[in-house]
């Protein structure tokens, strides 16, 4: 047979003979003419199956298939009958007259229809046999629509001078809010690596290092209790900028973000550009949130409505008394209260330089410029009630680095994961990711986390506390 072609792209090719390849969607008997709906990535094509038109072998094969077996076949693309037309199918002005089927696989029934939206499928079934529920339309569109945000946001940020710069996974833990994912060391015994909440000390580094301008679609590991926009590993866009003030990264992310919608969701409108920003006093005032849902018509799904929201305190009080940060340690404080750090005086007045960008009620992304002196990152840990000793312990590495030379930097970043999942009108990130976990944070189709034999964690030098 010739070069396969994709089931749209024999829309054009009436009156040719064309190689098609992929899963049978449904069959329907009529008597004498098989009908047989093939599925590949583009769609569907309808083909006809004549047994006159066919060889015995292929006539056998008519009889046989069933859905989702993977045949190739060979036909005649004709023009449907004007009353067979199916306006509402990309392929609905053809069909394809059989000449020849070929099966290259058989399947068993599956255990859920594929060619329906499986959204009122059990989600546990779903999660099992996740390889099944991609093959569905509307998962086959969220799983392409991801790539194509990821290809919009690569090629955006290289065109504005952006290096994209990959951070290590193994790694060693950092105070981020989150409880952190430990991986044992084989060859240190007792010493672990922690999976990294985000890139964030690494993005900082990269400024000393002369980057000037990072980014990266980030896997990011946190070991929370998972909601509908939370997973235990979700993916950031995360970047950085050396020698940027924080309307800088602001101006960039707000329009990065109007193109995005642009390309990827033309049918959707952002309420108000510039993006309206509200302090954190005034969120919480106004809306009784920090992240407030600015849309006028909740039941519109094309309305979009994006606003920063800016100045929130540096810390808080912890249930124990002592003082905490409220969003990333490393942030600076706006600059007019950078001497209250210094002095550690007016904690709970000191303002930092975060900004968070909210999407219809939801947190999609939070940066904030750094400090990129060593003397006012180490108040911050002294303020959090760190003695000398941890400090030097946990974060030496960053006192040591910011002591040759680091530039002024900033940056932020955007959760992937939120944001493709609110412009395909999703309502939980799982639908967008292509293997999530479950609420629980089980991966039902692996079967993670799973027991380990005696053998594996005596390598790791790990005894299990029973
Ligand atoms: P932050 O912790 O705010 O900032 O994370 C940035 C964005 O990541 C998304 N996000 C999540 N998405 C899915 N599942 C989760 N468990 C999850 N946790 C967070 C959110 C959030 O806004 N290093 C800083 C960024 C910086 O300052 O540059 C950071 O990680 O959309």
């Amino acid at each position: 047979m010739s070069a396969r072609i994709l089931a749209v792209e024999a829309v054009p090719k009436i009156g040719e003979e064309v190689v098609l390849k992929g899963w049978v969607n449904a069959r329907r008997n009529m008597g004498k003419i098989v009908f047989l709906d093939l599925r590949d990535r583009s769609g569907i094509a309808q083909l006809v199956g004549v047994p006159a038109e066919l060889d015995e072998a292929s006539q056998e094969k008519l009889k046989e298939v069933r859905p989702e077996w993977v045949i190739e076949v060979r036909g005649l693309v004709k023009e449907r009958g004007e009353k067979q037309k199916n306006p509402s199918m990309p392929t609905g002005t053809i069909e394809v007259l059989l000449k020849e089927l070929i099966v290259l696989n058989t399947a068993e029934t599956p255990p859920f229809e594929i060619d329906k939206d499986t959204k009122i499928i059990g989600e546990e079934l779903r999660l099992k046999y996740r390889y099944l529920d991609l093959r569905s339309e509307r998962m086959q569109r969220n799983v392409r629509s991801r790539h194509e945000m990821n290809l919009f946001l690569r090629n955006y940020l290289s065109e504005r001078g952006f290096w994209e710069i990959e951070t290590p996974c193994l790694t060693k833990g950092t105070p981020e809010g989150a409880r952190e994912f430990l991986v044992p060391s084989r060859v240190h015994p007792g010493a672990f690596y922690v999976l990294p909440q985000s890139p964030q000390q690494f993005k900082q580094l990269l400024m000393v290092g002369g980057a000037e301008k990072y980014f990266q679609i980030a896997r990011c590991f946190r070991d929370e209790d998972q909601r509908g926009d939370r997973q235990p590993e979700f993916t950031q866009l995360d970047l950085e900028m050396s020698f940027v003030e924080r309307e800088d990264v602001m101006a960039l992310i707000e329009a990065m973000i109007i193109a995005l919608v642009q390309k990827l969701a033309p049918d959707k409108k952002i309420l108000q550009t510039p993006f309206p920003r509200l302090s954190h006093a005034e969120a919480l005032s106004k809306y009784g949130t920090d992240r407030p849902d600015l849309r006028e018509d909740k039941n519109d799904p094309n309305e979009l409505a994006l606003c920063w929201v800016i100045d929130f305190p540096f810390f808080e009080k912890t249930d124990e008394g002592g003082w905490t940060f409220t969003h990333n340690p490393f942030s600076s404080p706006k600059p007019e209260h950078r001497e209250w750090l210094m002095e550690k005086s007016h904690l709970g007045e000191i303002v930092t330089t975060q900004y968070d960008v909210v999407l219809n009620g939801f947190e999609i992304g939070g940066g904030s410029i750094r400090n990129h002196q060593s003397g006012p990152l180490q108040k911050v840990f002294e303020i959090m009630g760190f003695t000398a000793e941890q400090i030097q312990e946990q974060f030496g590495h960053m006192l040591q680095a910011f002591a040759f030379g680091a530039p002024p930097h900033g940056g932020i970043a955007l959760g992937l994961d939120r944001l493709i999942a609110l412009l395909n009108n999703e309502p939980n990130i799982r639908e967008v990711i292509a293997f999530p976990k479950t609420g629980d944070a089980r991966d039902l189709m692996m079967g993670a986390p799973s027991a380990l034999p005696e053998k594996s964690l005596s390598e790791v030098h790990i005894r299990l506390n029973k």
